[in-house]
C-alpha cells in the first residue's frame, strides 16, 4: 500500500534519503536540498557541467525521461511536489539508467525564486500546470507576474520557457504575463518538443481536448555600442 505522508514528512521533504530508501535508485535520482536558502550548484547536483533544463510539475516524468534520453549532453531536473509521482520517476530513471536526470521534491515557485542562480538555466518546461479553474482559486495558479520575473532571472540569455495547457483561459493568461515582460520574445515551439507528449497530454488528447502551446526566449542583452563605456547602452538620459 502507498505510504501516506504527514504534513511533518512533507516539511522534512529536504531530507528524503532516509524515507525513500524503499524505492531502489532513490538516492541517485533525488536531489536532497541541504537547506532552503542556499542556491543550487548544478555542478554539484549533476556531478558535471552541462546546460540545465527544468521540468516544473513533471508529474510521472514520461516527458522528462524521454527528452533526457534524447539529450544525454544536457542535465534535467524534474520538480514535483507529490511523492507518489516522484517514486514513479525514480523507478523509470533506474530502469533507463539515465544519469543526466535528477528529481527534487519542492514547490516550483519557491525553487525558481530563491534557489536558482541568475542565468543558470538553459530551459524551463511547464506543461499542464494545475489550472485552478474556479475564479476564487485563481490566485493559486503558478504563473503570475512574479513567476515570470523569476523565470527571466534564472534563464540565461537565449534560454527558453516552453508552455502547454488544455485550459484555454489559463493559457491565455499565461501568455499575457509573458507577453508583458519585455525581456522575453515569443518564439515557435520546436518540432522536437511538440512531438513528445506528456502523461497528462496523452489523457487530454484521448478525450479530444485541444492542446495549446507557447514558447518564449530570453532576449540577449543589447550589444555595447562603440565609444560607450561598459554598462552604457546609449539610451541613458544625461542631465
Ligand atoms: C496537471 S499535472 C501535469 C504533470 C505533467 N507536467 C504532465 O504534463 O503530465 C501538474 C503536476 O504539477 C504538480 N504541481 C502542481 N503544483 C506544483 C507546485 N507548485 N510545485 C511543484 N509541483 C507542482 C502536481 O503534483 C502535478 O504532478
Amino acid at each position: 500500500m502507498e505510504k501516506v505522508y504527514t504534513v511533518e514528512d512533507y516539511q522534512k521533504g529536504v531530507q528524503v534519503d532516509r524515507r525513500t530508501e524503499v524505492v531502489p535508485g532513490a538516492r541517485q535520482a533525488l536531489w536532497s536540498l541541504a537547506n532552503l536558502i542556499d542556491p543550487l550548484d548544478w555542478a554539484e547536483v549533476f556531478a558535471r557541467e552541462a546546460p540545465v533544463e527544468l521540468d516544473l510539475g513533471c508529474g510521472d516524468g514520461s516527458f522528462l525521461l524521454e527528452y533526457a534520453g534524447r539529450h544525454p549532453e544536457r542535465n534535467f531536473l524534474g520538480v514535483e511536489r507529490l511523492m507518489g509521482r516522484l517514486n514513479k520517476i525514480i523507478r523509470k530513471r533506474q530502469r533507463l539508467g539515465l544519469e543526466n536526470v535528477k528529481a527534487c521534491r519542492i514547490e516550483s515557485a519557491y525553487l525558481l525564486k530563491y534557489l536558482l542562480r541568475s542565468g543558470s538555466l538553459q530551459a524551463i518546461h511547464l506543461y499542464f500546470p494545475d489550472p485552478w479553474p474556479k475564479r476564487r482559486h485563481e490566485r493559486h495558479r503558478l504563473v503570475q507576474s512574479d513567476f515570470v520575473g523569476s523565470c527571466l532571472k534564472a534563464l540565461r540569455p537565449g534560454g527558453g520557457i516552453y508552455l502547454r495547457s488544455d485550459h484555454a483561459l489559463y493559457f491565455e493568461q499565461m501568455c499575457q504575463f509573458f507577453d508583458q515582460e519585455p525581456g522575453f520574445a515569443a518564439v515557435q515551439t520546436p518540432e522536437e518538443l511538440r512531438e513528445l507528449q506528456t502523461d497528462f497530454e496523452k489523457q487530454w488528447r484521448a478525450q479530444g481536448l485541444e492542446i495549446h502551446y507557447a514558447a518564449y526566449a530570453k532576449k540577449e542583452p543589447p550589444a555595447p555600442q562603440p565609444g560607450l563605456s561598459s554598462g552604457q547602452t546609449g539610451n541613458e538620459t544625461h542631465i
